[in-house]
């Protein structure tokens, strides 16, 4: 389905058939196993949330649904099929992601960082676009539209001719998901969409997610915030230590000791000082979502 800027909102998601499937993943970094056995679902009009103390795994897991590591054990499929671990190939199946760490195009407007995401669909070959003929500007004025329509659709549409590099943290966040949806996913991955970002850009990014969903694609969230988390998901897993602690409605996931106990142990306790972060995501935060 394609993203417009209707908003219809759905009630209550009704949740389909599985779109993504991800079995036994595990990878390990030499003696460190990052990621250990996780399975995960994700069915059509689900929004997943991920979440987990600092060094959890969670990037790791994330980079081995796309393509950026070639798990060391498991398999992933979308709808059905088998994704070959290589990140242009999991884009073209359907999946797209924005990153922890922002990565835009930094010296190209915003308008342009998204028409890039399109160009995985559309047929202008190296040929065609060296000859520049009527094909070629065809494809590229459709572009330019569509991700024109992206960047009204996440509230950025007067932004279109800033710099990436110049636009507030928060706008840039909007602008990679923008980018993302612009290779026409069934399913989008958010590696902390909300960091850094203040309480209001915060239920904005919320609305922008359910209003993502309500256009039909699934949605899995990385996120340290939990009060974000509990109030968007429909399911959220908590991974500690690369494994599944805990899965289940954000009611029971927020009420679980279990979840409770591994942020206040701060993950691997003889990991450094890599998850002093975690203190500010601690059962305060946890126990304070009462809805
Ligand atoms: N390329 C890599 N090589 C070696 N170790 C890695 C690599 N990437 C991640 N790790 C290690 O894997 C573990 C999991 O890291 P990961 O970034 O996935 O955690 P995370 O849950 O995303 O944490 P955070 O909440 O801080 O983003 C950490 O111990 C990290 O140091
Ligand atoms: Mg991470």
């Amino acid at each position: 389905m394609t993203v417009t800027d209707t908003t219809t909102p759905v009630a209550a998601a009704s949740h389909g058939a599985p779109i993504l499937q991800a079995r036994g993943v595990t990878m390990r970094f030499g003696g460190l196993t990052a990621v250990k056995d996780v399975d995960m679902t994700v069915n059509e009009g689900e929004i997943v949330g991920l979440i987990g103390p600092n060094g959890a795994g969670k990037t790791t897991f994330f980079n081995c649904l796309t393509g950026l590591y070639k798990p060391t054990e498991g398999e992933v499929t979308l709808m059905g099929s088998v994704i070959p671990p290589r990140p242009r190939a999991v884009v073209i199946a359907g999946m797209a992601r924005t990153f922890q760490n922002i990565r835009l195009f930094a010296n190209m407007t915003a308008l342009e960082n998204v028409m890039v995401g399109r160009y995985c669909r559309t047929s202008s070959m190296a040929l065609t676009s060296i000859l520049r003929g009527p094909k070629f500007r065809r494809e590229e004025a459709e572009t330019r539209a569509r991700a024109q329509e992206l960047l009204d659709f996440v509230g950025l549409g007067k932004s279109a001719e800033h710099l990436a590099r110049n636009m507030p943290y928060g706008d840039q966040r909007r602008l990679e998901i923008a980018r993302a949806l612009a290779t026409d996913p069934k399913l989008i991955l958010l590696d902390e969409p909300t960091a850094g970002m203040n309480p209001q850009e915060t239920r904005q990014a919320s609305d922008l997610i359910f209003k993502i969903r309500d256009s039909g694609l699934a949605v899995v969230v990385i996120e340290h915030d939990m009060r974000f988390i509990f109030n968007l998901c429909d399911r959220v897993l908590c991974l500690v230590r690369g494994e599944v602690l805990v899965e289940g409605t954000p009611a029971e996931v927020q009420s679980d000791p279990r979840v409770i106990e591994a942020y206040i142990g701060g993950g691997d306790d003889d990991e450094s000082d890599e998850s002093d972060e975690s203190s500010d995501l601690g059962p305060a935060t946890t126990t304070e979502v009462s809805e």
